[in-house]
């Protein structure tokens, strides 16, 4: 294991003005955003979507971007592999390698990420690929008697073992263990339990003797859930999201880099922006989202060439919006200015 590799790379990922695209969906959940603009799941209009969006003229402000399995050995329409056109840009290509979730059994309502057997061998193949860092993403519901011990402790290990193989194939894990925002609990209720599983992330981690040193979080923010009758300010979901981090995550960890959940696009640059704006805090706190950055551009573009250069604008501008946030430097009108 290289650490000081591994360190150079988490720190790159959570560089100030920076952060990471999550360009990771299966085919099936592809489908569904496709769906949605009238466009067909095809191979070829995967690859023309997402030539769009790594060949954006702007990825200065894209640190890393997570790639899907069948990404990381595409090439675009000119016979380029996309991950050299992630290279050209000055991103770091990803990985995601877990294999998606599985009921947990009898434990009712909830689920286990798998993906561990023959984990090893994918990794130094994906690193032969040009990976430099991979993501894992355990699911945490909020429901009645839910989440139990079970499933929290089998989701922490089964994320202790990845970042092991990870850190011996040197490449930096994205530990992610996501509470979901489903569901009609207020956020004291996301508070505890995001705190419980993050708690039990770092005692498995340490259990397994990965380096924190060379891992970037990727949390849930602390959001009273979608159906509350009760929403919460900016200023609150800032202030409690920060204050379970301070309690759980080591001050070795270089970074957290959010995911965005079912936020709006806004409420999530808003949310990022105003933790960090609190600052004096140990770890750089950046973006790692998937919808908050992709909703606009899929709409933008709708699956037309002619649209390609207005997809890439939106992208641009989503990304730009949370570069700033990532320095606590966004603010409303900004949107309005260049929308
Ligand atoms: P969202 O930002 O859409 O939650 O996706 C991030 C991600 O990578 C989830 O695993």
């Amino acid at each position: 294991m290289d650490l000081a590799e591994l360190n150079r790379v988490a720190n790159f990922l959570v560089t100030p003005g920076k952060g990471v695209l999550a360009a990771d969906e299966s085919a099936g959940t592809v489908k569904k955003r496709f769906d949605v603009i009238g466009v067909e799941c095809t191979e070829d209009n995967r690859r023309d979507y997402r030539e769009l969006l790594f060949r954006s003229k702007d990825m200065a402000n894209i640190s890393g971007v997570i790639l899907f399995d069948e990404t990381i050995r595409q090439k675009a329409k000119d016979g380029t592999p996309l991950v050299k056109i992630i290279e050209a840009a000055g991103t770091l290509p990803g990985i995601k390698v877990d294999k998606g979730v599985k009921p947990l059994p009898f434990c009712p309502g909830e689920v286990i990420t798998e993906g561990l057997d023959g984990l090893g061998e994918r990794l130094a193949e994906y690193r032969s690929l040009g990976a430099k860092f991979a993501k894992w993403r355990a699911v945490i519901e909020i429901g009645a008697g839910i989440p139990s011990y079970a499933c929290i402790n089998a989701n922490a290990h089964t994320l202790a073992r990845y970042a092991a193989l990870c850190q011996s194939e040197d490449i930096v894990p994205i530990v992610e263990p996501e509470v979901l925002m489903d569901g009609d609990h207020d956020i004291d209720r996301c508070a505890e339990v995001t705190e419980f599983a993050l708690k039990a992330l770092y005692e498995q981690l340490y259990y397994a003797r990965v380096k924190l040193e060379g891992t970037v979080l990727k949390p849930n923010m602390v959001v009273p859930g979608k159906k509350s009758a009760k929403q919460a300010s900016v200023a609150e979901v800032a202030e409690r999201t920060v204050r379970v981090l301070k309690e759980c995550v080591p001050a070795a960890v270089p970074g957290i880099a959010f995911l965005s959940g079912g936020q709006s696009d806004e409420e999530a640059t808003a949310h990022l922006n105003a933790m960090n704006r609190i600052g004096g805090l140990p770890w750089k706190l950046t973006f790692s989202y998937g919808r908050a950055l992709q909703a606009a551009p899929q709409k933008a573009w709708s699956g037309k060439a002619e649209n390609i250069a207005a997809g890439q604008r939106a992208f641009t501008h989503r990304a730009k919006m949370n570069a700033l946030a990532s320095k606590g430097e966004w603010e409303t009108g900004l949107e309005k200015k260049v929308a």
